[in-house]
């Protein structure tokens, strides 16, 4: 999905559920950063009018939230592993070669917004080190070619 393809009804049909709902923007932002996979910046005014409060009241929240985000975000969203455990079983060359195989560095989008690469403090499946998640789902005991298979599957030309 990129941002040009925003379904604008389906945004206020999200925001028309939890209007009038003071106590439910985080429910509210976590409905929308899940249907479009970000909080699209333009929607704040219109949600801080349906819920009576300012925007910077969700801008703080946003911001305070890190699994909130203003930018568009990939289809899939790796989170690499950068935890001890995950460190000492080669989690830094596993890191290496999703950069080079993605084309992206942590941080970074790619323009088809197939991909995000982001890296993370431990993941709490240790016993599994190296590992990573994409979305929700796990990927543990990485391997080079694991990992080029796993990229594989989530590329667009196998959906
Ligand atoms: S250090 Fe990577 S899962 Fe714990």
């Amino acid at each position: 999905m990129t941002p040009k393809d925003i379904d604008s009804e389906r945004l206020s049909a999200i925001i028309d559920k939890h209007k009038a709902e003071r106590w439910s923007l985080i429910p509210l932002l976590q409905e929308i950063q899940e249907a479009f996979g970000y909080i699209p910046p333009e929607s704040i005014e219109t949600i801080a009018y349906a819920l009576n409060i300012f925007p910077v009241e969700i801008q703080g929240v946003i911001t305070f939230y890190a699994g909130f985000s203003l930018l568009p975000k990939g289809k899939y969203v790796l989170k690499v592993c950068r935890g001890t455990a995950c460190h000492v079983k080669g989690g830094r060359s596993i890191l290496r070669l999703i950069k080079s195989e993605l084309g992206l560095e942590e941080g970074e989008t790619g323009e088809d917004y197939q991909f995000t690469l982001e890296t993370t403090a431990c993941l709490g499946a240790c016993a599994l080190a190296p590992t990573m998640m994409i979305n929700r789902s796990y990927f543990g005991k990485l391997s080079p070619p694991k990992v080029t298979a796993i990229l594989a599957h989530h590329s667009k030309e196998k959906e």
